[in-house]
């Protein structure tokens, strides 16, 4: 978010977090690079997304939302119908959701939700990041992920 709010100063960046080490992290390198386009808020996501206004978004990044692997851990999940309405209502266009996982796990079940929901929220498409895509070993997650000779998954929708 960082590099991106640098080389598009007329584009604004909204970040969400709840862990709040996360956003003062954030805020430094906001500090040293004298930035003025990024917002942040430590709202649970779900209530951030309920706040924004209908068709207010051009795109979103859920970068490594927590997997939850384990099966009576699923309903902590991001990815759920309630969160995948809301990011739908507040982008403007089809393809500008990105989500990545090092999850092949969490990766197939949310698609197994986005095909049964997909008369609500239509087509997607799924890929293994390589190493030129944009979005390939972008945060610290996924960094980890690749440093343990784990994959990167990403769903557009
Ligand atoms: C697996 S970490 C990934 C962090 C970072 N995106 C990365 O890829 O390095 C998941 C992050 O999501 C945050 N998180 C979990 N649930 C959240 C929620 N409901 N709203 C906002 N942030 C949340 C956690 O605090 C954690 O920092």
């Amino acid at each position: 978010m960082i590099k991106n709010a640098i080389s598009r100063p007329n584009e604004l960046f909204i970040g969400v977090e709840v862990y709040l080490n996360g956003i003062a992290k954030v805020l430094e390198s906001i500090l040293d690079f004298g930035l003025k386009n990024i917002m942040l808020s430590n709202l649970n996501s779900f209530y951030f997304l309920e706040a924004m206004p209908h068709k207010s978004i051009d795109k979103i990044f859920l970068i490594n939302p927590d997997p939850w692997v384990k099966k009576r851990h699923h309903k902590r999940r991001l990815m759920s119908y309630e969160i995948l309405s809301l990011l739908n209502k507040i982008t403007k266009s089809k393809n500008s959701i990105y989500m990545t996982t090092d999850s092949s796990d969490y990766l197939r079940d949310t698609v197994s939700l986005l095909n049964e929901y997909k008369d609500s929220f239509g087509t997607f498409t799924s890929s293994i990041l390589k190493k030129n895509d944009e979005l390939y070993g972008i945060s610290k997650y996924q960094r980890k992920a690749l440093e343990n000779g784990g994959k990167i998954y990403l769903l557009t929708l």
